[in-house]
């Protein structure tokens, strides 16, 4: 592990920051990408005052330049071995009501700024002959989630599902593996996002009974199983949606 790297998207807040604090105990340094200079500064601070290394790129991922900006300077560093694309978004809304605008802007984010990552990180992998890709998917590319309003999300999170599985294949011949974490609710800034304060006790309760295991996600335990996906212990794995979700996927809300 000693003098590779990782890269991470979304890395100043929730799954994205986890994966780059246990990344970078893992021994790898840890380039950190997202558009929240407060939050990526905080990350990068929190990795160094650990012991770790760790650099900040103030990207956002659906603007191309920056994002190969920030693969240039990846470039003259320790050898990228491993992504993880986090950075994502989630506008609700009925489909009938929704902004055409807000549809674009979140496949712009969850799709094609995690084509724009991928895109410049297998340029560099394939050249150093090999590395570990792992998007981020959701339940809501599978399933229609009983609370609604999920059209964009799941919508942007189905692409990530089936590009997750065309890279796979495409690039197996590169020594590169390409899959997807899909992770149950997480307690993130992303799931409290479309939900007002005064209701979010509730709601919590509420996801809390409709979980298998009857509670939500740590993004630790997400990004725990973000990096068995970019080690070398899932070696034989890719093409996958690995759930991390506590059963929701398994549980069919049918009951006599
Ligand atoms: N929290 C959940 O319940 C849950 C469940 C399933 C999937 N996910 C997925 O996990 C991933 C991480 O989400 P999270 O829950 O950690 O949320 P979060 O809001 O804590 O983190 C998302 C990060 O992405 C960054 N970001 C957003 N747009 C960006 C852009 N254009 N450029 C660069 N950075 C940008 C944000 O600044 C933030 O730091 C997302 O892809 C999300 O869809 C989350």
């Amino acid at each position: 592990m000693i003098g590779t790297a990782l890269l991470v998207t979304g890395a100043a807040s929730g799954i994205g920051r986890a994966v780059c604090e246990l990344g970078s105990k893992a021994g790898y340094h840890v380039h950190a990408l997202d558009r929240d200079v407060e939050g990526v500064t905080a990350t990068v601070d929190a990795i160094c005052a650990a012991g770790g290394q760790a650099t900040g790129h103030l990207v956002d991922v659906t603007r191309v330049e920056e994002v190969s900006g920030a693969f240039e300077s990846v470039a003259k560093g320790p050898r990228l071995v491993g992504l993880f694309a986090s950075a994502g978004i989630d506008l609700g809304g009925m489909a009938h009501e929704l902004d055409p605008e807000t549809f674009r802007r979140v496949l712009d984010v969850n799709t094609t700024g995690a084509f724009l990552v991928v895109q410049q990180a297998l340029r560099v992998m394939i050249a150093a002959g090999g590395g570990s890709i792992v998007l981020c998917g959701s339940p809501a590319a599978q399933v229609g989630f009983a609370a609604g309003g999920v059209t964009a999300y799941g919508a942007s999170k189905g692409a990530i599902a089936s590009m997750t599985r065309t890279l796979a294949v495409d690039y197996a011949p590169h020594g590169l593996r390409v899959n997807a974490v899909v992770p149950g609710p997480t307690d993130t800034d992303l799931m409290w996002a479309g939900v007002a304060v005064g209701d979010r006790a509730a709601v919590r309760t509420k996801i809390i009974g409709e979980v298998p295991l009857g509670r939500l996600a740590h993004p630790d335990e997400i990004a725990r199983c973000v990096l068995w996906l970019l080690s070398d212990l899932s070696s034989y794995t890719t093409g996958s949606l690995i759930g991390c979700d506590g059963g929701v996927l398994a549980k069919s809300s049918i009951s006599m």
